[in-house]
């Protein structure tokens, strides 16, 4: 498995792949990988000829003040969970390869990034949607692979590739969780034992809110309220949001009629997780 830093460099072999008319599966990931994104680099291996990993922390998706700095990185365990998952390729790029210093092209959107965690932060989903643009130019890619814990990253995507009409096949994953609940994220790293323990209530809390859904319950403003005052029981979480909508517009159900994400950011300590159930 080959670590490549250029674009230049990595041009060429993707054009030998086509060449030889391979198909090629993108999982573009910030690194510090998890059995998450073990998970999606196995299904885009058994579903592609050659998988290619990004692992870049994207300095264009953290707002002012956040992790961008005390993000984690470690990229020779990364390597071994990709040659482990059987990945091809690493495409590990320094900030100043992918973005010049006078760069002012930017993919932004409407609508789908305004609510959930584009409230609190409100440039993050134009770092998002200008860094898979960009992988994806670099890439060209036939299907990419996202996990359905960025719910809304997830959704932005397929919109995304849908209005700019990229010829790319977006495959959305399930959430890989701890055998206690807790979703699998790089940030999960920054809990102390004790707000490891208190991360678990927002699984519950959302199963909570599944179970009343699944009992019949269709008021989401009722359900939305129950999941807000159990995580509230837990004494280091502070809610950032609680929003029922519906799964690609992202719009707020009032009424749980079809298929519904369930959706919660939740600060634990100084961490912020996200976590969602359909
Ligand atoms: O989900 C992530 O890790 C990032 O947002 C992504 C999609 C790799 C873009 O930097």
């Amino acid at each position: 498995m080959q670590i490549i830093k250029s674009i230049e460099e990595l041009r060429p072999i993707i054009r030998g792949w086509r060449r030889e008319g391979l198909r090629v599966g993108l999982v573009p990931t910030m690194g510090y990988l998890h059995d998450g994104h073990k998970s999606l680099i196995v299904k885009a291996v058994s579903e592609n000829d050659r998988v290619v990993v990004s692992d870049f922390v994207n300095p264009t998706q953290f707002g002012v003040g956040e992790d961008l700095a005390s993000y984690p990185r470690d990229i020779e365990r990364d390597a071994a969970i990709c040659e482990e998952a059987g990945a091809d390729l690493i495409f590990h790029p320094e900030p100043e390869e992918m973005y010049f210093a006078d760069n002012c092209t930017f993919v932004d959107m409407d609508k789908l990034t305004k609510g959930l965690c584009g409230k609190t932060r409100p440039t993050h989903f134009r770092g998002v949607c200008t860094v898979v643009s960009k992988l994806f130019h670099i890439v060209t890619p036939d299907k990419a692979y996202f996990g359905q814990k960025d719910a809304q990253q997830l959704a932005v995507i397929r919109r995304m590739v849908r209005d700019l009409n990229f010829d790319i096949e977006i495959v959305g994953c399930p959430i890989v969780r701890e055998a206690d609940g807790l979703a699998m994220s790089s940030r999960n790293t920054y809990l102390s034992k004790e707000e490891r323990i208190a991360a678990l209530i927002l699984h519950k809390s959302l199963m909570l809110g599944k179970g009343m859904a699944e009992q019949g319950e269709r008021d989401a403003a009722k359900i939305k309220a129950a999941i807000t005052c159990n995580i509230e029981t837990e004494p280091l979480a502070r809610v950032d949001y609680v929003e029922i909508v519906n799964p690609d517009t992202l719009e707020e159900l009032e009424k749980i009629e079809g298929e519904a994400l369930m959706a919660t950011a939740v600060y634990i300590g100084k961490t912020r997780l996200i976590d969602n159930v359909i």
